[in-house]
């Protein structure tokens, strides 16, 4: 179907415009808000946590801006930020199940919690993780980079590894979104969308080349997806 949705990570924003860029972003077409935690821990690298979303989702609120937060948990373990990214109004949480101890224990915590439940496969998990728990999920994202920055290079490997996780997806006959991140640029998205994927998350790609000089700020690129 063309039900394809573009989230852009903000772990390529202004953090200190954290809220106009989030408004900027979806004003110019953007679907959903892919925010990357990171521990230091589960990867190299640390951003930002539950009290920024529910800062970031309040704004939204008030300004009334309509996105729905998408969680990418790079932590671990998991069960206790699911808790507070609930409380904090995000709509989708994702992890990776390398992360949890239990993996159907925090999935159920998410759906509990009125979220939208996901698995993050690294480039290198299998996607066998998803045979006892493919009716728990609402989302399975495919990381075609190794996690932990941004403004790396697609790994081109993951496009069979994206038709895979479409098939599984498909022969269940559930509405599971197939999420991709990493890498993902104008100039290989329709590649990836052929592969199968239907939301896209880009950070660099959106967030560069509005500090280039583009005087309509984010709309040509995130109309080019
Ligand atoms: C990487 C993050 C991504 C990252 C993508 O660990 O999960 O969401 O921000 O950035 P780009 O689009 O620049 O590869
Ligand atoms: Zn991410």
């Amino acid at each position: 179907s063309m039900d394809h949705k573009i989230a852009p990570s903000i772990l390529s924003a202004d953090f200190a415009r954290l809220g106009q860029e989030v408004e900027e972003v979806i004003q110019s077409g953007a679907d959903l808000i892919h925010f990357d935690v990171m521990d230091n821990h589960y990867v190299p690298n640390l951003t930002i946590g539950p009290a920024v979303c529910k800062s970031l989702y309040a704004h939204m609120q008030r300004t009334g801006i309509e996105a729905p937060i998408d969680v990418h948990l790079m932590v671990s373990p998991v069960d206790q930020l699911i808790e507070q990214f609930i409380d904090a109004g995000a709509s989708y949480i994702t992890f990776h199940p390398e992360a949890s101890q239990h993996i159907d224990r925090s999935l159920a915590l998410i759906r509990d919690g009125g979220c939208k439940a996901g698995l993050v496969f690294n480039p290198a998990t299998p996607l066998s993780y998803l045979d006892y728990v493919i009716d728990k999920l609402d989302m399975v994202l495919i990381m075609s980079v190794n996690p932990g920055f941004g403004g790396q290079s697609f790994i081109p490997a993951m496009l069979d590894k994206l038709r895979d996780a479409r098939r599984i997806i498909d022969q269940s006959g559930r509405a599971i979104r197939l999420e991709v991140d990493g890498g993902v640029k104008l100039d290989n998205v329709v590649e990836i969308a052929r592969a199968g994927a239907d939301t896209f998350v880009a950070g660099s790609a959106v967030f560069s080349a509005h500090r280039s000089d583009d005087p309509h700020g984010y709309d040509s690129v995130i109309r080019g997806f």
